[in-house]
């Protein structure tokens, strides 16, 4: 089994969607640059949701624009629906990820429709993609637990992952919404969707709500998973998720990694000098412990 492991940095989308406060545009374009200078291949930049919904991230057309991408990265970006795929493609995104849940009253409160008319949404737009050649990627939330409905059967998570799997997106990233998730669970859940979809399309994302993240990942990895989403500087949360807080900090993963004796082509110092560099802009704590740790005397 590889012992590479791919980081999908979502800081400047998950990371940043929930700030309370607006982040100038041309701080956002900073840290993408920032990122992609640390070794990085996958940024999730931006998402062209409905701004009403997400003000944070009504600049995403201007984000795209100031970056400078660089070969060999790629900058993914959300899209809710064929009119996000349209404003995405518009301002030169070349790869895209849509994003439903395994829980109802979730999804609903997050885009406003259910986990069958979210799928219907996606057809088209997947049909698109297919014909632009654009990878478009597949996010399943609350496979972990949910803010309304509590806990979320497997059979749920398992449904939406095939099917949007067979729709067309070539990964399917597994969240932990609202970090509630523990090791064995983790690993039950994920054994239970790579039943159905193949392993190495899968990655996880874990929010690290009450502190599981690592040892989550951990346990995952040990099943073969080998694509990894997380946050610099442990930013983020949906704005829609009740009680989700920071995404796992990439600096603790690629640290944890390392550890292992993986590979993720990282430049951890790079990558934790851009974490204390976004927790100076964002005017808070750092989230990363190791980020925290490295901190030059
Ligand atoms: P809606 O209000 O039902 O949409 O929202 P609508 O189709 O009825 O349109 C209403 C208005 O929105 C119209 O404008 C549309 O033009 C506009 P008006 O005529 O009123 O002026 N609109 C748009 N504008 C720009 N871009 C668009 C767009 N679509 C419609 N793409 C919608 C439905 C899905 C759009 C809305 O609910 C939405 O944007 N939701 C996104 C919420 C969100 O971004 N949540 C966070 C991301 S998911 C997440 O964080 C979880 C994840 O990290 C994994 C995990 O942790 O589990 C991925
Ligand atoms: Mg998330």
């Amino acid at each position: 089994m590889s012992d590479f492991v791919r980081i999908v940095e979502v800081g400047p989308r998950d990371g940043l969607q929930n700030e309370k406060q607006q982040v100038a545009t041309a701080d956002k374009i900073a840290l993408i640059d920032r990122l992609s200078a640390t070794g990085l291949r996958t940024i999730e930049a931006t998402s062209f949701v409905s701004p009403k919904w997400v003000p944070q991230l009504a600049d995403a057309a201007g984000v795209m624009a100031g970056i400078q991408r660089r070969p060999g990265i790629a900058y993914p970006v959300l899209v809710p629906n064929e009119q996000g795929y349209a404003r995405a493609l518009a301002a030169g995104a070349r790869e895209v990820a849509v994003f439903t849940a395994a829980s109802e009253q979730f999804n609903r409160t997050n885009t406003n429709a259910g986990i069958d008319e979210s799928l219907q949404r996606f057809a088209p737009v997947l049909a698109r993609a297919q014909a632009d050649g654009i990878p478009v990627r597949g996010y399943v939330s609350t496979v972990l637990g949910c803010p309304y409905q509590g806990e979320v059967p497997l059979a749920d998570v398992v449904r939406v992952a095939r099917a949007l799997h067979a729709m067309g997106c070539h990964e399917i990233s597994l969240g932990d919404t609202i970090g509630v998730g523990t090791p064995l669970k983790a690993r039950a859940m994920l054994r239970a969707v790579a039943a159905e979809v193949p392993l190495a399309a899968l990655a996880v994302h874990f929010h690290d709500t009450y502190g599981q993240a690592l040892a989550n990942i951990a346990a995952c990895l040990e099943d073969g998973v080998r694509v990894v989403d997380s946050a610099v500087a442990g930013t983020g949360g949906c704005p829609y998720a009740r009680g989700a807080s920071g995404n796992v900090a990439s600096e603790d993963v690629v640290y944890m990694l390392h550890g292992m004796g993986m590979e993720t082509g990282i430049d951890l110092p790079a990558l934790a000098d851009t974490g204390r560099w976004l927790a100076g802009v964002l005017g808070r704590d750092n989230g990363s412990k190791a980020g925290k740790a490295m901190t030059p005397h």
